[in-house]
């Protein structure tokens, strides 16, 4: 995931974004070994800005002691009604979100029947807004059928239920029931902290570097490393739209719950892209695309020699190709100037026949800040923020209003 290790969403300086600044977040927590995971997963919360206040049921304390909570999340931890005997009411007034994790295949199933047989359990009956479950079970417990039911019937009411990943259990046996990491609950968080103006709406984006081979070893690309089109995948899928990504080579960690289709070279990703385009509302076209390979392309690792010319041809440009067409989707081109940007950016946008395109001066390559322009045929717009991800989900919000408008 994007959150947390790599630094890459952290600004300068190693400090988080705090993407959940003052959001309310009620942490429901079940009894199973992966109570240990919650620790983690409450301080990641914390670093991003979130106020939690924790729900334990009587025997997960058996796991991780109610101490560890409360010293992480500076509130009271809740097991029984002996801190406020409208506890239940009151904790499920506070919450903006309630994720329960680890939930158990018997809580699951008890809030899917209903039931209210403990303060946590109340008070998900007592609650109204977004709930999230993130079950961590053995794989044959978790594929019972009867689990199996609780969970379609608690899908169909809307509720979310975080998937559980393949891995080692805690019982020794590889299988599917480990508790969903870290960064897939998150975003699954930010999804139901956002309005969905793309409810409904299929959004392509296509993202990294393609690579054009002059032998088998040797390739023709550049260092995109793929942030920005993955970050308004995430975006994207926040603002409710079902999100493809056709991805070149990237460093940048892939986003969680979205669809990514890997391809090498520039040829590959305009087939893939036409294939998808026909479908889309919304396209944009974030990767950085090697504009020429080599004429020939040697099967054998070409020997060193006294000099080498390569003959290069030119590629096809993919945009200018999903420009003509265009049959009412929205579409996005990025371009990335070191000089004359917005005179250069407009040029583009007439050529290719775009709705909107995003202009980069050079100066953002590598930087902790990210800047550019909104350009249309009619208006530009500046815009600044302290990472790659706060822009993309400013870019993703100017689409979807533009996008409505129409
Ligand atoms: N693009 C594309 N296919 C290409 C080259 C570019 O689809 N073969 C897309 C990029 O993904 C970007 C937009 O076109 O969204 C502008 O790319 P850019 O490299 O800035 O522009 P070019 O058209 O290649 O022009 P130049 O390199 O001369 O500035």
């Amino acid at each position: 995931m994007g959150l947390r290790g790599d630094n890459k969403e952290e600004k300068a300086g190693g400090e988080r974004l705090k993407l959940l600044e003052g959001r309310r977040i009620l942490l429901g927590i079940t009894g199973g070994i992966a109570v240990y995971k919650a620790v983690l997963l409450l301080r990641e919360l914390r670093k991003l800005g979130a106020q939690v206040r924790v729900l334990m049921t009587p025997f997960s304390t058996q796991f991780v002691g109610g101490l560890t909570f409360e010293t992480l999340s500076g509130n009271k931890v809740f097991v029984d009604w002996s801190k406020d005997p409208l506890a239940h009411i009151n904790l499920a007034r506070w919450a903006e979100v309630f994720l329960i994790a680890p939930c158990t295949v018997n809580t699951l199933s008890k809030i899917a029947l209903g039931m209210g047989d403990n303060l946590l359990t109340t008070t998900v009956l007592a609650y109204k807004g977004p709930l999230l479950l993130a079950p961590a079970a053995n794989t044959v417990m978790y594929k019972n059928p009867a689990v199996q039911e609780n969970l379609k019937k608690l899908r169909e009411r809307g509720t979310v239920v975080i998937e559980p990943e393949f891995g080692l259990l805690a019982c020794e046996e590889e299988g599917e029931g480990k508790l969903a990491g870290e960064g897939r609950i998150v975003d699954w968080i930010l999804w139901s902290l956002h309005p969905k103006p793309l409810e409904g709406k299929k959004v392509l984006i296509t993202c990294g570097a393609t690579r054009e081979y002059i032998d088998p070893v040797r390739f023709i690309s550049n260092d995109s490393s793929g942030e920005m089109g993955f970050s308004l995948a995430r975006t994207a899928r926040w603002l409710g739209a079902e999100v493809k990504v056709i991805a070149g080579f990237t460093t940048a960690e892939e986003p969680p719950e979205v669809e990514v289709i890997r391809v090498v070279s520039t040829e590959d990703m305009l087939k893939e892209t036409l294939k998808a385009f026909e479908e889309a509302d919304i396209v944009v076209m974030n990767a950085a695309v090697a504009d020429f390979r080599p004429k020939i392309r040697s099967d054998r690792k070409i020997k060193k020699g006294k000099a080498l010319t390569l003959e290069l041809e030119k590629n096809p440009d993919i945009l200018e190709e999903l420009g003509r067409r265009k049959r009412g989707q929205f579409l996005v081109g990025f371009a990335l100037e070191s000089e004359n940007l917005l005179q250069n950016a407009r040029e583009k946008l007439r050529r290719k026949n775009l709705d909107l395109i995003v202009a980069n001066p050079v100066d953002v390559m590598g930087s902790s800040h990210h800047r550019g322009y909104l350009v249309r045929e009619d208006s530009v717009e500046d815009f600044e923020f302290e990472s790659k991800l706060e822009s993309a989900l400013h870019i993703m919000n100017r689409i979807a209003e533009l996008h409505l408008k129409r």
